[in-house]
């Protein structure tokens, strides 16, 4: 983050813009997440032009980031720049315990509760029909437990979740990494991601719809990139991989997780030696290649370095 302070002018337009009860409480809702206009509105028990009147003004200032995904947008606190400082700032010297604040964040539980409803069944038919392509969170768990430094709370710097899913992986992770991003080619996996996600307090991550063929990002930008039950429904893994490599900074790491079963049906070999050949040849150094057990299934975990 840049140390230089706002130019003065700008500072009073973003402390103006910040000025005004609705614009601070629809900032304080984006401190939990990223959120649709129309959930804002739900929200706050306000009509969607006016909510979206405020927003402009946000936007404006460059306090809030608009995006698109496929007909709904999206709005989210902007980050890494003074602005964003400035912001953070006011947010955290206002006291949440004020009624007004209070309420809205159990409405926004109730948004969310209702988003996760909405979207989990189909999510859950889906799983359901390939249950072994899916990640199981508590050996998730493990496999990080062994693997990270518990002493050091941000040990995975700026990670990327390719094909989060339902944000399991990110569940897991993201108290980990200082800033998180799931990534998924689904936005009904987005949505259910995101609600989920910062649903339970994680607002480091934030979600973006992108192909992991061709990931929307500059090169070098990551710290970690994790694959969690994806490459084995890929038809081309080598592909993804060498774009993950291409994201990672020079010492980031590749984690997968890989249901073992289901590598044994892609490939004759051994499903470990599957696994290490993979990373191999994305170009990155295999560290380890492990198997764990978790009552009837066994997982592998693979970890590698960018040299
Ligand atoms: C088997 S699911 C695993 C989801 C999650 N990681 C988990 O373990 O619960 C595979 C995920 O990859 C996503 N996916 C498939 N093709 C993709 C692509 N080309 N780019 C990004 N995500 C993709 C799917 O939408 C799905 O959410």
């Amino acid at each position: 983050m840049t140390a230089h302070p706002l130019q003065f002018d700008s500072a009073i337009d973003v402390l103006r813009a910040l000025a005004e009860p609705t614009r601070c409480r629809l900032l304080a809702l984006l401190s939990h997440g990223e959120l649709t206009v129309g959930e804002m509105a739900e929200v706050l028990g306000q009509s969607q032009p006016r909510i979206s009147r405020h927003l402009k003004l946000l936007s404006d200032v460059a306090a809030l980031e608009r995006f698109r995904e496929e007909q709904r947008i999206y709005y989210r606190l902007t980050s890494d720049t003074q602005t964003a400082q400035l912001v953070s700032l006011v947010l955290a010297r206002i006291d949440v315990t004020d009624a007004i604040l209070q309420r809205d964040q159990q409405q926004l539980v109730q948004v969310r509760d209702q988003r996760v409803r909405s979207v989990s069944a189909q999510w859950a038919l889906v799983r359901r029909s390939a249950e072994s392509t899916y990640s199981d969170v508590r050996l998730v768990n493990a496999f990080i437990r062994a693997l990270f430094d518990k002493a050091s709370s941000h040990s995975l710097g700026d990670l990327l979740d390719v094909g989060t899913g339902s944000g399991s992986m990110l569940s897991v992770l993201a108290a980990r990494a200082r800033h998180a991003v799931g990534l998924d080619i689904s936005t009904q996996a987005l949505r259910l991601a995101r609600a989920r996600v910062h649903g339970a307090g994680l607002n480091q991550c934030v979600f973006k719809r992108g192909d992991m063929y061709d990931l929307p990002f500059n090169s070098s930008s990551f710290d970690a990139v994790s694959f969690d039950h994806v490459l084995s429904t890929s038809d081309k893994p080598g592909q993804a991989l060498k774009e993950a490599v291409r994201v990672l900074r020079q010492g980031g790491r590749i984690i997968i997780v890989e249901d073992k079963a289901k590598l044994a049906e892609m490939a004759a070999e051994n499903p470990q030696v599957l696994m290490r050949r993979w990373l191999e040849r994305a170009g990155v150094q295999c560290d380890q290649v492990k198997a764990l057990r978790s009552g009837q299934k066994a997982k592998l975990l693979g970890v590698a370095t960018r040299q």
